[in-house]
């Protein structure tokens, strides 16, 4: 990352002219040394609301397309050592994909992003119970969480790139979550390469809340294989093991003398065979990371995670205000999905790293709160900084 974005109010004559600009503009005249941010139809669901495409791109012709259905994040192109753009994250071509069969493809994930054990917990001595979707267990939100539901967009000028602003109310109950919860998940993509999210709520209730990102990337491009290849580093000296159904055991391990030892940059496939009880749960990685943030306090960023793809040269760095990053090496990818372009998206073809609050913490005492409360904000920031090396 190589500038941190001052925040910059909405500027309403900015973005319509910005919006007139990119609405009209040939791909030649796209060269602009501005950001621009551009709307079109993606179609209804079939309860008939209007779905919107929303496609951002910055002053190196980076392109970041995003629709209003779950917030999910349908392409990124970004160039490689030689300057060749090319789209890095898997997904669908049109809306049907994302509505029939999604593995959370691009989505903002919430109100909790990963498990609740049993799909129950407790606040101030009153248990709730959510809707379960895995085994038993809740995943992600539940069965229709922030992933599935359609998000107001407002476009927003910004000083060095343009945000587009996500904004849904969740309903006391929904789910089975305490509370109405008012979420806003700001993207912003910067001139200098930056792909940033802001996540902020507030409640009139207590109730947990762990947003994130479920973008599933290959930097040597959407299809171009299985993900075993890239390097990756991830800035975490221990990190969270997991029972049979991937919830924590509540200890916090060293990853020292294990295959979950990414301090130093390892091929992803380097170790993922292991004989290792951890990776045979996953299977694979599928795993909170405990990220070293050292005297960082909450509101800053750290590094939490460099990936660097060797035979094109991309290379995406991970900053975030957040204590956990989730790890996940596509191990439920099995081709039976078929993708942008007809692409079969087989084992391994696309890794998740999900910046967040440790998994199950509503039942984890020694882990940091994830619980809300009224007159409280919550904000957490997370960017996907994007380079080249060699070439
Ligand atoms: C979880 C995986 C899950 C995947 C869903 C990840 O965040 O950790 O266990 O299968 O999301 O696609």
């Amino acid at each position: 990352m190589k500038n941190e974005r001052s925040p910059a109010g909405p500027s309403t004559l900015l973005t319509i002219l910005f919006l007139f600009l990119a609405v009209g503009c040939t791909d030649n005249q796209m060269n602009q040394d501005q950001a621009v941010i551009a709307k079109q139809s993606f179609g209804q669901t079939p309860e008939g609301v209007s779905v919107d495409l929303y496609t951002m791109t910055n002053a190196n012709g980076l392109e970041v397309r995003a629709i209003t259905y779950g917030g999910i994040i349908v392409s990124v192109r970004v160039p490689d050592a030689a300057g060749q753009l090319e789209d890095v994250v898997l997904g669908y071509d049109s809306l049907n994909g994302y509505l029939e069969q999604n593995p959370y493809f691009g989505a903002i994930i919430g109100r909790y992003g990963n498990r609740i054990d049993e799909g129950r917990f407790a606040i101030d001595g009153e248990t709730y119970q959510l809707a379960t979707n895995n085994g038993s267990n809740h995943l992600h939100g539940g069965v229709k969480g922030f992933d599935k539901v359609v998000w107001d967009a407002t476009p927003v000028d910004t000083k060095n790139g343009v945000s587009l602003v996500f904004t849904y109310t969740s309903p006391d109950g929904e789910e089975g979550y305490p509370g109405t919860l008012q979420a806003r998940v700001t993207y912003t993509l910067t001139n200098d390469d930056d792909l940033m999210f802001d996540y902020e709520a507030t409640t009139d209730r207590e109730t947990p809340v762990n947003l994130t990102q479920h973008t599933y990337f290959n930097l040597a491009g959407d299809g171009e294989g299985d993900i075993l290849g890239h390097e990756l580093m991830i800035n975490a000296d221990a990190f969270t093991p997991v029972d049979e159904t991937l919830i924590p055991l509540g200890e916090i391990r060293p990853v020292e003398n294990t295959p979950f030892d990414f301090r130093q940059p390892m091929p992803i496939g380097s170790r993922i065979g292991d004989d290792s009880k951890q990776l045979r749960r996953g299977p694979g990685y599928d795993h909170n990371f405990v990220l070293n943030r050292n005297e960082a306090g909450a509101d800053s960023l750290v590094l939490a995670a460099r990936v660097t793809e060797p035979t094109s040269g991309r290379v995406m760095e991970v900053y975030t205000t957040e204590p956990g990053l989730q790890f996940y090496s596509g191990n439920f990818l099995d081709g039976s999905i078929a993708g942008k372009n007809g692409v079969v998206y087989e084992y391994r073809t696309g890794f998740c790293l999900e910046t967040q609050h440790y998994p199950d913490s509503p039942n984890q005492p020694n882990f940091p709160s994830t619980i809300l409360r009224p007159g409280e904000r919550y904000f957490t920031r997370t960017v996907y900084s994007f380079s080249v090396e060699g070439g």
